[in-house]
């Protein structure tokens, strides 16, 4: 059994030591492995990544986290991930990680993600260069988790984002504002390489619950939308039950 505990939007400020902790003191009791889905401080400040750090200290299981979109806001996003990697998380943007637990071999690849939309209502590559250069971010990012997978071999296989691959996990938030929420190029890669589960945040107002058009479940773990610290998703080797 491997059990993953997942949260995302945690949206640390400088004046919130103390108030993640009590909530994970259980964590390295029910869960082997912490994935944390972005907008993990409130501006992206190096001062903020400081303030999670030590509500991570010593918590007993690896944690592997990608940067959301409140990460890059104060424009050096590099400040916010050597915060945490001193800290010893494991930072990713477009790349794997694998961590070896009791129950068997866990396989992260993780990265931000970032918006353009969905079948049918999607952005694409065409016109003014600001266009072109909104999509290109996701499809670099889509091509990233692609090259990612393609190596990866573990047991279970998770796909770790800021924003959303699907609509599905993102009803609830207003329709007008999903090409900012997510895209469908990050769903691709996932159902492609047939990976155990997706996680992601930033869709506060969204749902819990979705999948992709390959049936692989996505799940959105905004911090705001599980309303509890962490949810942990449990993998039988035998039979995935996420
Ligand atoms: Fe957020
Ligand atoms: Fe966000």
């Amino acid at each position: 059994m491997i059990r993953v505990a997942a949260v995302g939007d945690v949206h640390v400020g400088i004046d919130s030591a103390g108030s993640l902790r009590p909530g994970w003191d259980r964590l390295g009791d029910e869960a082997d492995c912490l994935l944390l889905a972005g907008d993990l401080t409130k501006g992206g400040e190096a001062e903020e990544a400081a303030v999670l750090a030590g509500e991570l200290d010593g918590l007993g299981l690896p944690v592997i986290a990608v940067l959301g979109n409140h990460d890059h806001h104060a424009g050096d996003p590099g400040a916010v991930r050597g915060m945490l990697v001193d800290a010893g998380v494991t930072v990713l943007e477009g790349e794997a990680a694998r961590v070896e637990l009791d129950g068997g071999t866990l396989g992260v690849v993780g990265a931000k993600g970032f918006g353009g939309g969905f079948e049918g209502a999607m952005a694409t590559e065409f016109g003014e260069e600001e266009m072109k250069a909104f999509v290109r971010h996701t499809r670099e990012r889509a091509e990233a988790i692609d090259r990612a997978l393609e190596d990866l071999e573990a047991d279970v296989r998770i796909v770790l984002l800021h924003y959303a691959p699907v609509r599905g996990t993102l009803f609830g938030e207003p329709a007008e504002i999903f090409p900012f929420l997510g895209s469908y190029l990050l769903a691709e890669p996932c159902d492609r390489a047939g990976v155990d589960l997706i996680v992601h945040g930033h869709a506060h107002r969204g749902r819990h619950e979705g999948a992709t058009a390959g049936g692989v479940p996505v799940r959105n773990v905004a911090m705001p939308v599980i309303e509890r610290a962490y949810v942990v998703f449990s993998f039988d080797l035998a039979r995935s039950t996420a």
